[in-house]
């Protein structure tokens, strides 16, 4: 059985962590979507409300499922059995900093691979910061995130 890790805030997931998603699933047994808790990091929503979306939005992939972390990311790959840890890359911008953390983890544990995995072109340009700031300022966030995603932004940004 080959499970992977995909980490990340996920504050909210957009439709390119769904990408990214969808194209893992092909290549391993399971997926572990994982919901790192950063209290140095203030978020829109609670590790709980992006797990539950998660959820919802993964609920066509049985082979996927959702777990909140604490702690370092070579910790929950030990815990949790996975072979590799998934990251997105978008662009060459994310590179340097996806670069640095792909080589400190391997440092940490010599068994934590990362494998990047590229969304389609028209998510290139999709990060859930830019996606809150449209939503916080009334703007249509459909195209970018799941059905579920675009109405917990619209009750949370209407308060
Ligand atoms: O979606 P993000 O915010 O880019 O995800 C970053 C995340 C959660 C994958 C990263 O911050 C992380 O792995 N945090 C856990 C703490 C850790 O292991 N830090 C050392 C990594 S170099």
């Amino acid at each position: 059985m080959r499970t992977a890790l995909y980490p990340g805030s996920f504050d909210p997931v957009t439709n390119g962590h769904l990408d990214v998603i969808e194209r893992a699933v092909l290549l391993f047994d399971k997926i572990i979507v994982t919901v790192a808790v950063n209290e140095e990091k203030s978020a829109l929503f609670s590790v709980e409300e992006r797990r539950l979306m998660l959820e919802k939005v993964c609920g066509h992939l049985p082979t996927v499922t959702v777990k909140v972390f604490h702690g370092l990311l070579v910790e929950a790959a030990k815990q949790f059995r996975a072979c590799a840890v998934i990251r997105g890359l978008r662009a060459v911008s994310d590179f340097e900093y996806e670069f640095q953390m792909a080589m400190m983890n391997r440092t940490l544990s010599d068994k934590c691979e990362t494998l990047f995995l590229m969304p389609k072109p028209e998510f290139s340009f999709l990060s859930s910061k830019m996606i809150k700031e449209i939503a916080s300022l009334g703007g249509d966030v459909s195209p970018f995130v799941p059905e579920p995603v675009v109405k917990a932004l619209r009750t949370r940004c209407s308060r």
